[in-house]
């Protein structure tokens, strides 16, 4: 009886090790596209010089893409293509975009992403890689506490080679902030305490134009008379 409870000990503290290694635990999670096709978890860097680590998990069993831009364009994106090639390899190819426009992204001459784990099933590819905070390269994004423009896309063919990657058949653009925590039960924790007092700014009476992009409006306001309090969400 005493060795069956040892032996199941001590296969459970294997599995749970594995786990760890191949599952680190993300603190931050963002679904890039609206069909929830394509999920990301990653960790920022703990100071300025360390790595922020990725996982990506795509409904597609070919190749997934990561670019990081300041206005979600393909033109001079750091970008990160990955895929599990018909051999069951994980692959990793840090590009970048085009000059200018849109086209197929060059490979860059320096490669900065490194592939911690890959693995597809039926329906899903997961890739795990990781990158420095500012790797230095003048073809890569420095990740800041700005908002990022991430633009994802996939397709599912599966890459012969890194120079022989089909076209995306779905992509597009998600604002995130890769840096900044993000709060684990979201709002409605936040609103639910007695002690959360919310308002709410509003424009007055601003026409969205229907010419452009990106509107920038500066309107003064007055805040309410409240006693001291601590601004801790927006
Ligand atoms: C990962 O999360 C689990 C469950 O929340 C926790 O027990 C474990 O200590 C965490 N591991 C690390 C390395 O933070
Ligand atoms: C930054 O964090 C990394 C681990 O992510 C560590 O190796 C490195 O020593 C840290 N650097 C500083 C300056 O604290
Ligand atoms: C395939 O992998 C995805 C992503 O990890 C997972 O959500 C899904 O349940 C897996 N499917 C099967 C049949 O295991």
């Amino acid at each position: 009886m005493l060795a069956v409870v040892s032996v199941l000990l001590a296969l459970f503290a294997v599995s749970s090790a594995q786990q760890q290694l191949q599952q680190p635990n993300f603190t931050h999670h963002a679904v890039l596209d609206p069909n929830g096709k394509f999920r990301l978890n990653w960790s920022p860097a703990t100071n300025g010089s360390g790595y922020f680590t990725f996982e990506c998990v795509v409904a597609t069993r070919g190749w997934i893409g990561l670019g990081f831009s300041t206005n979600g364009a393909m033109a001079a994106a750091d970008m990160v293509i990955a895929w599990v090639d018909a051999s069951g390899r994980p692959q990793i190819s840090d590009r970048h975009g085009p000059a200018q426009g849109n086209g197929f992204p060059p490979a860059d001459s320096k490669q900065d992403y490194e592939l911690v784990s890959g693995r597809k099933n039926n329906t899903h590819t997961v890739i795990t890689f990781r990158r420095k905070q500012d790797t230095c390269d003048p073809q890569d994004w420095k990740i800041t506490s700005d908002t990022t423009r991430l633009i994802w896309a996939y397709n599912d063919q599966v890459p012969a080679s890194a120079n022989d990657i089909a076209k995306h058949t779905e992509r597009g653009v998600k604002s995130v902030q890769l840096v900044n925590p993000q709060t684990k039960d979201g709002m409605a924790t936040i609103l639910a305490d007695p002690s959360t007092v919310t308002f709410d700014f509003r424009l007055t009476s601003v026409t969205l134009p229907t010419d452009k992009r990106t509107l920038y409006w500066c309107e003064i306001m007055e805040l309410p008379k409240w006693n001291k309090h601590h601004i801790i969400a927006v």
